[in-house]
């Protein structure tokens, strides 16, 4: 009975393209995209915080726009492409060393959230003005305060990105 009552508990297999890598998942219906990222796949850049969507700890990149990992079932990510903070570096975007020369964190937890939320931003508009970086930014939550450094790394990388040094 409770084999059968798994069986048909409305698992489902699903693809999801993450940093240009295929995967192939069994996904149970009530997964998160975050578990599924940290917990299950293993790359555990992407952090939770409130598991409630307050925070944006969580953020990752889905075709494009910055979403709430922690707020979107896995099962409904079939077929999507999605970007984590890992690709950042596979990447070596900007955004890397802009954080780091300017010490945009602190305990560094909530720094995934802050930097996949910046370089949506960035994707859209490269070159944003402190403004529209702090619209950007208004979803996420930093405990220790960095708040100042993310909006300095973030027009850093945006110079970068648009040629300068
Ligand atoms: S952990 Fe997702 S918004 Fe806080
Ligand atoms: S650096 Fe600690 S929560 Fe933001």
């Amino acid at each position: 009975m409770t084999e059968k009552c798994q069986q048909d508990g409305g698992e489902k297999k699903i693809s999801m393209k993450i940093n240009n890598q295929e995967y192939n998942i069994v996904v149970e219906p009530h997964w998160t995209l975050r578990e599924v990222i940290h917990d299950k796949l293993g790359l555990t850049g992407t952090k939770e915080m409130c598991d409630h969507g307050a925070c944006g700890s969580c953020t990752v990149i889905m075709e494009g726009r910055p979403i709430l990992s922690c707020m979107t079932l896995a099962i409904e990510c079939g077929g999507k492409v999605i970007e984590t903070v890992e690709n950042l570096d596979i990447e070596k975007h900007p955004l890397v060393e802009t954080y780091a020369n300017n010490h945009a964190m602190q305990c560094g937890y909530c720094t995934p959230g802050f930097v996949m939320t910046a370089k949506a931003l960035l994707d859209r508009n490269p070159n944003p003005d402190e403004e529209a970086i702090k619209d950007a930014l208004e979803g996420n939550i930093c405990r220790c305060g960095t708040y100042p450094a993310h909006v300095v790394a973030i027009l850093e990388a945006s110079t970068k990105l648009e040629g300068g040094k």
